[in-house]
């Protein structure tokens, strides 16, 4: 078995499955706020785009995807944040970006040279420290403060840190969070990667879900092309966490050498996907929508929940709501007592040591579940 399988814990939400499974077992009714994979139904449009291009033939895919995805993800990220990039050599298509966050390591992390530490943030997404595990590299998680908005700070490190660093990941809208950063953020940590030689990465899958009256999230591809990748994914934007796709945007020549890396690992996704993938870069209307359906959500749980005392961290974007875990702040005793109720929550420690004491909530069940949860909150 490899090393870092056996070292690793279970995948967070793999154990929360286990127990959500062992209560409708019993019959119990479930309000399911863990695992960020929304209900809403998808949009009709983007399922006849599917349909209407699966083959009378079945072929190998290839790595590089389709130039039709590949242009619709250029034309949304000119139309979204204005950025322009080359389809052909800056922009390469993932199977959701999961895959490609965990990949990202393989490929550019040398374990044997004097740079081998992939840093990020914890509180966060927990693929960054086991893509760096399974690399054979070293994990080094940041401990982010509530008080600098869950900011990832490379300035603030220790040079000899930033000197043994190969990936550097950032992750705005933050999961589990909801933190959000400016352009001079990005500007300032680009620069910094670029002197020390950090490949910088950004993790930009809540870009669209910004809340009612907040400014769009920027994106770390209007600071810098060079050194950097942006992955963005059809999960939260348009509620296709099945389809599994996304794509990788930025510097030419990391893209091609992912490219490569890539083609040996039978990633690519296959062209029915791509084609509704594509359908849906190239609109905007439904994911208004979506985001009125989680601002709503949103709204409502958190006024529930300061309502009974809990503090809910205000935050812009993102598709989860962060709470301080009441009373002593067992973040898993207090989740255990919630699933009592039938309510599921991620206790802040599936995020690493940076979320102890607090609990997510994913903004996933309708508003009428949303308001009978609240009505036995514990
Ligand atoms: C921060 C973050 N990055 C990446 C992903 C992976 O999304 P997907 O593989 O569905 O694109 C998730 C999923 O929850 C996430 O929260």
């Amino acid at each position: 078995m490899q090393p870092a399988l056996r070292a690793l814990r279970p995948y967070p939400m793999a154990e929360l499955e286990r127990r959500k499974r062992e209560l409708l077992a019993r019959g119990q009714r479930l309000y399911d706020f863990g695992t960020g994979d929304p209900l809403e139904p998808t949009a009709p449009f983007i399922i006849e785009a599917l349909r209407a291009a699966v083959p009378p033939v079945s072929q190998y895919p290839s790595v590089a995807g389709t130039p039709e995805l590949r242009q619709a993800a250029a034309a949304y990220l000119e139309r979204r944040f204005g950025v322009v990039l080359d389809p052909a050599t800056e922009i390469l298509p993932s199977a959701g970006s999961k895959e490609a966050i965990f990949h990202l390591a393989l490929a550019f992390l040398d374990p044997t040279s004097g740079r081998d530490t992939l840093l990020y943030g914890t509180p966060g997404y927990p693929v960054y420290e086991s893509s760096a595990l399974f690399a054979g590299g070293q994990a080094q998680a940041i401990v982010l403060d509530p008080a600098c908005g869950y900011r990832l700070d490379l300035t603030r490190l220790p040079p000899a840190l930033l000197q043994r660093t190969a990936i550097a990941w950032l992750n705005y809208p933050h999961n589990p969070t909801g933190a959000c950063v400016d352009l001079a953020y990005y500007r300032e940590q680009a620069a910094c990667a670029a002197a020390h030689g950090i490949l910088l990465a950004s993790d930009e899958c809540y870009q669209d879900l910004w809340f009612d009256g907040a400014d769009p999230p920027p994106s770390l591809l209007q600071a810098a092309r060079a050194g950097v990748l942006a992955f963005h994914s059809c999960s939260k934007r348009s509620g296709l966490t099945g389809y599994r796709s996304g794509f990788i945007a930025g510097d030419a020549r990391l893209i091609a050498e992912y490219r490569r890396w890539r083609a040996h690992f039978g990633v690519g996704s296959p062209a029915f996907i791509e084609r509704a993938a594509a359908a849906a870069w190239a609109d905007d209307a439904h994911v208004a929508e979506r985001r009125a359906a989680f601002a709503a959500k949103r709204a409502l749980l958190a006024e529930g929940l300061r309502a009974r005392g809990i503090a809910v961290l205000p935050s812009a974007a993102g598709l989860y709501l962060w709470a301080r875990v009441p009373g002593d702040g067992d973040a898993e005793a207090y989740a255990a007592r919630c699933l009592e109720r039938g309510i599921v929550i991620s206790p802040g420690s599936f995020f690493g040591p940076g979320g102890a004491g607090w609990f997510r909530l994913a903004l996933v069940p309708p508003l009428d579940d949303c308001r009978s949860a609240l009505a036995c909150w514990p």
